[in-house]
């Protein structure tokens, strides 16, 4: 008989930047600094992230578009990569997100897309240890989960191969 599994995830809506700790204002005020120097001439929509690491470093990463626009590669994979590069046996304890648009407000959360959500959680894995995610557009309300494995439920890693 087959079974049916629910699976749940738990996240902390934050009305505000205001409301988070000030570890994680100050890494959410380093994405939106990121944000700002975003090469996005194309789709003129800046995002900006910053990695904790276990030193309380912090790195920055935006996204980088390109005229062959598959070749552009999304804020949150050039910070991890850099993070993952800089100190490749460093633990990474978070990462903050901020995106907003040129020609409209973004209010809302934004969400980390698939293949970010997939990338940050090779590190996670790997880490064996659970990387924090806070997120939030312009202004307005900021989402924070405590594991990339929450937004990405049933993923696949390295124990398959
Ligand atoms: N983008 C990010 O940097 N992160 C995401 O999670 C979603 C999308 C970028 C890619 C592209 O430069 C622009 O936003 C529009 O998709």
């Amino acid at each position: 008989m087959a079974e049916r599994k629910k699976i749940n995830i738990e996240v902390t809506v934050h009305e505000n930047v205001e409301e988070l700790n000030e570890s994680f204002k100050t890494l959410m005020s380093s994405a939106i600094n990121a944000r700002k120097k975003a090469y996005a001439p194309y789709s003129k929509f800046s995002v900006g992230a910053a990695v904790l690491m276990e030193n309380n470093e912090i790195i920055e990463g935006n996204n980088q578009e390109n005229a062959c626009y598959p070749a552009g590669l999304c804020a949150e994979r050039v910070a991890i990569f850099y993070a993952g590069a800089k100190y490749p046996e460093m633990r990474i304890r978070a990462m903050a997100i901020s995106a907003a648009a040129l020609d409209h407000g973004v209010n809302e959360p934004v969400a980390p897309c698939g293949s970010c959500r997939q990338a940050i959680s090779e590190y996670e894995f790997k880490q064996s240890e659970p990387i924090k995610l806070l997120f939030m557009g312009e202004t307005g309300k900021v989402i924070m989960c405590n594991s990339v494995a929450d937004l990405l439920p049933l993923g696949f890693n390295s124990s398959y191969l």
